[in-house]
């Protein structure tokens, strides 16, 4: 009648991949417990690390359970506790996480009636209170785990792409905050066409790098023309930090989701570590706070 479950981080976008690339972190998570109960409704009972509503119609965990309530229409309730790790606007997919988990608890409860397709409409809902806009890059790799495709959202179709064997990812997070809304709102409604040529060229080579764990491809496709030139200026030091990534091996560096927290993708976990240390260096002089680490990816 009750299930601890584990959502894990996601990196969304993956430089040239806005809104359809993602990946999964193993590192950092939230943790929920799913309970069933004899009074019908979604009841949010405990929320600890992170201060967020308790009316489930204003909570991400809260809007993506009612979605899958109302179409299940169980003769239970359910009473969901969060224990937040992931901090919200953080870039790594808070909110995702919150939206998957408390979906993905209830169906396991209820004995599995949904696929992750569906469960992915469901957490859609949830995640468009927190962007005001429905997409789906964090939630597929939450759910599916390595590296995700988002096909479409409407129908909901997800290619889970192979992740080579070898990769790391090394993540920053300034201690600032960056509001999904917020810096969407900043980019261009129109983008030039050699743009769009430059992006779609990339995005092909990546996942075809990702097929064939052909890092040298990886590195060379790891761009983005249309999304980092605005968003980037949201965060403090941006280019050092990808300057210093790229200077000691990084295979490609970008922003995280929608920032703030800043990705490096690596050759190996001493690549990674490497990363992580001229990183540091580089960020400490700037008196910004910031948390750093390095994780592989989640598969
Ligand atoms: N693709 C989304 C964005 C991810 O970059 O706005 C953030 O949730």
């Amino acid at each position: 009648n009750e299930i601890r479950i584990f959502s894990p981080a996601t990196v969304a976008n993956v430089s040239c991949g806005f809104d359809v690339l993602g990946f999964c972190l193993d590192s950092v998570g939230d943790e929920m417990v799913i309970r069933k109960t004899d009074k019908k409704g979604i009841y949010i009972t405990k929320i600890e690390g992170f201060d967020l509503p308790y009316e489930a119609e204003l909570n991400v965990a809260g809007v993506s359970a009612l979605a899958m309530y109302e179409a299940a229409k169980p003769d239970c309730g359910f009473e969901i506790e969060i224990y937040k790790n992931i901090k919200p606007g953080s870039g790594i997919g808070s909110s995702a996480a919150s939206a998957v988990g408390s979906v993905f608890g209830m169906n396991e409860l209820l004995g599995r009636p949904y696929n992750k397709i569906q469960l992915t409409e469901f957490a859609i809902k949830g995640e468009a209170v927190a962007s005001k806009c429905e997409h789906a890059d964090n939630l597929a790799p939450a759910l599916f785990g390595g590296f995700t495709l988002v096909k479409s959202i409407s129908p909901v179709e997800i290619l889970q792409i192979p992740t080579p064997e070898n990769l790391y990812a090394t993540i920053i997070h300034p201690q600032i905050e960056i509001k999904t809304s917020e810096s969407r709102a900043i980019l261009p409604k129109e983008v030039p066409l050699q743009n769009a040529i430059t992006q779609w060229a990339n995005v092909g080579s990546l996942i075809h790098s990702l097929h064939t764990s052909d890092y040298e491809l990886l590195k060379s496709s790891l761009h983005d023309v249309i999304v980092e030139p605005y968003r980037s200026q949201l965060i403090p030091h941006f280019n050092e930090v990808k300057k210093a990534a790229l200077q000691n091996g990084a295979l490609g560096t970008g922003i995280s989701g929608s920032g703030p927290s800043i990705f490096s993708l690596c050759k190996g976990l001493e690549s990674a570590i490497n990363v992580k240390d001229a990183i540091e260096k580089i960020y400490s002089k700037t008196g910004i706070e910031f948390d750093i680490h390095v994780s592989k990816i989640n598969t």
